[in-house]
């Protein structure tokens, strides 16, 4: 037992080093506290330049088939990017380059086509830093600051970085793409701090899913991160804090923060242990709702969201199909062809279509008319008997005749709302809605993970014979020890 024990604990450490040792040599980067005029990066080869501490770099990372340039956490191997240049262009080719023009701009190259600014500078850059608090900054010959990251902020701000009134943060389309994604955080003019879905037709309270509620405090207010952790908004002049969002960490640790608006569309605080460990990760200190429903549009159009403590998920209205299966932003579509909708005398719609029902689930009400109906059954007549009626919301006497898409659904088991869904006649109720999807898309294993496998079955088999060979023959435990560790070194 004792040699089996030891013999793991030596795997560990052989496969830990492993790991220590494809970081360093992927990562081909340079500390350069000042990036002087001329100087390069290309996707493959001094791929970015570090901060001093050799905590941030900045430069080009891996994304979809290509390249992206940004700011990155450098010291982990928990892929962390804090900002991305133009975030919405396509990846780059490995044979990009990008340069710190000796005319002070810098442009991201590629063979044959046109160069791309990687910011508009006013006037020409002297040199250009990757500063330890992961912002990176140009200055001119005067030594001012013309351009830095932490004003233009994608979907993080880091502790020091302020989010402005008028200024956003968008979320990232998806874990893997740096894009533009489907909701926004906006530190308004009038000092209400809110979330919106970013296909809301405008941003208005009725589309909103989070407010700080300071929008008494007048313009200008803003956010503030600071290195503790705390999270919170001072008014125009700066002087008074008007909300507090996160406390401060009470730790004798020392950690670092981000605060991000994730995929989900729910904005968080997180921490991170500062150790030699790359294989530290990011722990949440903060969210800004619990419930993963709560961001309108997550399921997308005609699709709706159920959660339970720890997750959300999205399913289809009844006889509809899910169109993406891979994202549920995409929504759902109908999976039968809508007949014609004529009404003869006699005749009626109830010969195409009938009416399903969907219990205790809100949806954003858009209705064209509204009427007072004592039964549901009376609101799925007047639906069926209606051409323009696709759907409608029967509660409280009321029944609310909609059209399609609906939108921002959740099943809320609280409210009595029957949502009512004009469906073929051939469809087969399944009032419990279609999961859009299982479960998120599988993970593709890490080679990394392939090669500790790997090492772990070849060292069991080893292990194996030697035991084989202890009972068989009756071998000494010491050579089997010296076998080890010729095995081991
Ligand atoms: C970077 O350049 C500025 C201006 O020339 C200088 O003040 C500063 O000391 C330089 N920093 C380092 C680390 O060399
Ligand atoms: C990387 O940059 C260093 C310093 O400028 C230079 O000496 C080295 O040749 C570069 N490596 C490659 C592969 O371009
Ligand atoms: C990333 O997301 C954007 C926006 O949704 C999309 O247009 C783009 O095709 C995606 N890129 C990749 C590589 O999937
Ligand atoms: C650059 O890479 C792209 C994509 O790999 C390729 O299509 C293009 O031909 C390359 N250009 C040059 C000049 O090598
Ligand atoms: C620079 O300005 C041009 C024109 O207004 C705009 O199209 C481009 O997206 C801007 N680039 C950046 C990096 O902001
Ligand atoms: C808010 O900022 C704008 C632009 O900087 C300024 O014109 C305005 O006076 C400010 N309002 C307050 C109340 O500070
Ligand atoms: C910010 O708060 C301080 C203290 O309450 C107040 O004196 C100041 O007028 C406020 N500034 C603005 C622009 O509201
Ligand atoms: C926020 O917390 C700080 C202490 O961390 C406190 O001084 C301040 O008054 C609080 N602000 C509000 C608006 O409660
Ligand atoms: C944040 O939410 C997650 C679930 O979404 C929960 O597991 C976690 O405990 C929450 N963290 C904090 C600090 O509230
Ligand atoms: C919540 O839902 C997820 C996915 O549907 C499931 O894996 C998990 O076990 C559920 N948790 C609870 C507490 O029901």
């Amino acid at each position: 037992m004792a040699i089996a024990t030891t013999l793991i604990f030596f795997l560990v450490i052989l496969s830990a080093s492993l790991h220590l040792h494809t970081n360093t040599v992927q990562a081909q980067q340079r500390r350069q506290s000042n990036i002087t005029l001329g100087s390069t990066l290309t996707p493959t080869t001094n791929s970015s330049w570090l901060s001093v501490s050799g905590l941030y770099a900045f430069g080009f990372y891996p994304e979809g088939n290509g390249y992206a340039v940004g700011v990155f956490l450098a010291g982990i191997l928990e892929k962390t990017v804090v900002w991305t240049a133009n975030r919405d262009n396509a990846p780059v080719p490995s044979n990009a380059t990008l340069v710190l023009t000796s005319d002070g701009r810098l442009v991201l190259q590629q063979p044959q086509s046109q160069d791309t600014d990687i910011e508009n500078l006013t006037q020409p850059a002297s040199y250009a830093s990757m500063l330890d608090s992961g912002n990176f900054v140009l200055y001119n010959s005067d030594h001012n600051i013309i351009w830095q990251s932490f004003d233009h902020p994608t979907d993080t701000i880091l502790p020091g970085q302020i989010l402005l009134a008028g200024h956003e943060l968008f979320s990232r389309a998806s874990e893997t793409n740096y894009s533009t994604g489907i909701f926004r955080l906006s530190m308004q003019q009038d000092g209400h701090l809110v979330q919106y879905p970013v296909s809301a037709p405008s941003y208005t309270a009725p589309y909103s899913y989070w407010a700080s509620g300071t929008n008494m405090y007048g313009d200008n207010c803003s956010l503030h991160l600071d290195g503790d952790g705390h999270l919170y908004m001072l008014n125009a002049t700066g002087t008074t804090n008007i909300k507090n969002l996160s406390d401060a960490e009470p730790t004798k640790e020392e950690k670092m923060y981000r605060m991000t608006i994730d995929v989900d569309g729910i904005f968080r605080v997180y921490s991170l242990r500062r150790t030699l460990d790359p294989k530290e990760k990011w722990s949440i200190w903060w969210n800004s709702s619990f419930d993963k429903c709560d961001p309108k549009g997550l399921c997308g159009l005609n699709g709706f969201c159920i959660s339970n403590d720890t997750e959300a998920e999205c399913r289809c209205l009844p006889g509809f199909v899910s169109v993406d299966p891979s994202s549920w932003a995409f929504g759902c579509v109908r999976n039968f062809i809508a007949e014609s909708c004529k009404i003869k005398n006699g005749d009626s719609n109830t010969k195409y279509y009938k009416m399903s029902s969907l219990e205790n689930t809100i949806w954003e009400d858009d209705s064209y008319s509204v009427l007072q109906l004592s039964s549901r059954k009376e609101c799925e007549d007047a639906c069926l008997q209606d051409c323009n009626c696709e759907a409608a919301l029967f509660k409280d006497q009321q029944c609310k005749k909609q059209r399609l898409p609906l939108r921002f659904g959740r099943r809320l088991l609280s409210d009595s709302n029957v949502a009512l869904i004009k469906v073929g006649e051939s469809f087969s109720p399944n009032t419990e809605g279609v999961p859009t999807r299982s479960d998120n898309p599988p993970k593709k294993p890490k080679k990394e993970l392939r090669l500790d496998i790997l090492i772990i079955g070849v060292s069991l088999l080893v292990f194996s014979l030697m035991m084989l060979a202890i009972s068989v023959f009756d071998v000494s435990t010491e050579k089997v020890a010296c076998c080890i560790a010729a095995y081991v070194f």
